[in-house]
């Protein structure tokens, strides 16, 4: 280390050392919508009274029944994905969920008619990375093997997935193609279709398309995401895919509707296992959501809400951190979702974190985006810049900087 090095790192040191005498409590480290993006969806409790009239197309929505979902709400979700009202299933409020169950199904009783994952040998999934911890937390409980697939600018590593779906006990790949967690990249069209037409070695492979975050723009002009499920029935492989989503970043986090949307074939495959499951959703909460939203333009509407919250607040993260972190650090612009990434420095992350904790301010672990939280550089941390209000968000990320930059300059 040289002198200026020397010098920086007391520096560094002493302003961590003002920050704690701050007695600061900050946490960053879950992507939750902010009390101001909660507060645009409060109409939602308001389109259902006593007085409404809840007996729709000869159904009462008070009572049992309706397995797929009430049609008002198919029909907006049919429109922003461009399904048929026989390829989606809208269900409960959490889309995880849905990849779970999808997952576990696959467990115990085979993918359309293959044979249950549990009585097959050894099963394999493929992990792009950075990604999103749950995911990984889903197919490690279950005990599937997750391999890393690299990701690049225009989405996970082609080459690398043609090579690893040759193996027979690779079943499955998680993808988040839509301002992905937590790079915030849009797939491109070119690996969106060579995902489309994949030939993997096994009959049961999945794509699992999540796409948390198909509406969630940081940027007014918005994205375009190739739609894999016209490409995968171009390409004669209909059943590559399971696309899901939810409203959890649209209304309520912890109350929207979640959706799963495939092939009839998948879709009926999954309605005959769901039927033992459940008797049907909440459908209350789906009409509610169907009567707020009105049609696919309301969603529309209300991102374009979301958005201008949303934006500043990556913007403080962009500009702190290109301010104090250039030339040590590398990190993408996000063009939408909730999160920011960063690469820090190999061998620091973990360290970051630790020394950002002293300080009163918690950032999602080291490793938490990658399969099994381990990180082989200990570089990668994702920031959530949705929560706090601006002036949190700014000391948060002073703290999060001066923390990396002392990681950065103990190693030397
Ligand atoms: C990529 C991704 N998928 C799914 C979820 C959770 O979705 P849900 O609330 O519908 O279960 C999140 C939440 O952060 C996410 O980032």
């Amino acid at each position: 280390m040289n002198n200026e090095q020397k010098m920086l790192l007391t520096k560094e040191r002493e302003r961590l050392a003002d920050f704690k005498d701050r007695g600061l409590k900050l946490d960053m480290s879950r992507g939750k919508p902010c009390k101001e993006q909660l507060d645009l969806s409060m109409g939602l409790m308001d389109v259902l009274t006593s007085k409404s009239n809840l007996n729709v197309n000869n159904m009462d929505y008070r009572n049992y029944g309706i397995l797929a979902g009430v049609p008002e709400i198919k029909a907006i979700f049919c429109e922003l994905i461009d399904v048929t009202d026989d390829e989606i299933i809208v269900a409960g409020n959490s889309s995880l969920n849905l990849m779970y169950d999808t997952l576990q199904r696959g467990m115990q009783f085979g993918v359309a008619g293959g044979v249950p994952f549990h009585k097959q040998e050894k099963i394999k999934w493929l992990c792009p990375v950075p990604g999103y911890d749950r995911h990984f937390g889903v197919t490690e409980v279950m005990g599937v093997e997750m391999l890393n697939v690299p990701m690049t600018s225009e989405g996970p590593d082609i080459a690398v997935i043609q090579e690893l779906i040759k193996d027979p006990a690779v079943k499955g790949m998680w993808c988040v193609p839509k301002y992905s967690n937590p790079q915030g990249l849009v797939y491109s069209e070119k690996v969106v279709k060579a995902l489309a037409a994949l030939k993997p070695a096994a009959p049961d492979f999945r794509i699992y398309w999540d796409n948390a975050y198909m509406v969630h723009a940081v940027t007014e002009e918005g994205d375009t995401l190739t739609d894999i499920l016209a490409e995968a029935k171009k390409a004669g492989n209909p059943d590559i895919v399971y696309m899901f989503g939810s409203t959890s970043k649209i209304t309520f986090a912890g109350s929207g509707i979640a959706f799963v949307a495939s092939s009839k074939k998948n879709i009926d495959d999954i309605k005959s296992k769901m039927t033992y499951q459940t008797i049907g959703p909440d459908k209350l909460s789906q009409y509610a959501h169907a009567l707020f939203f009105k049609d696919a333009e309301g969603v529309y509407e209300l991102m374009k809400k979301h958005q201008k919250i949303l934006t500043p607040k990556f913007a403080t993260v962009m500009n702190i951190l290109a301010e104090e972190l250039t030339g040590i650090a590398n990190w993408q612009e996000p063009r939408g979702g909730y999160f920011v990434s960063v690469d820090l420095p190999k061998g620091t992350a973990k360290r970051t974190v630790e020394l950002a904790k002293d300080a009163g301010v918690i950032f999602t672990p080291a490793g938490a985006t990658f399969p099994y939280k381990k990180d082989p550089n200990d570089s990668n941390l994702r920031i959530a810049p949705s929560l706090p209000p601006i002036a949190e968000l700014e000391t948060a990320m002073r703290v999060f900087c001066c923390a990396a930059k002392i990681a950065y300059l103990e190693t030397l």
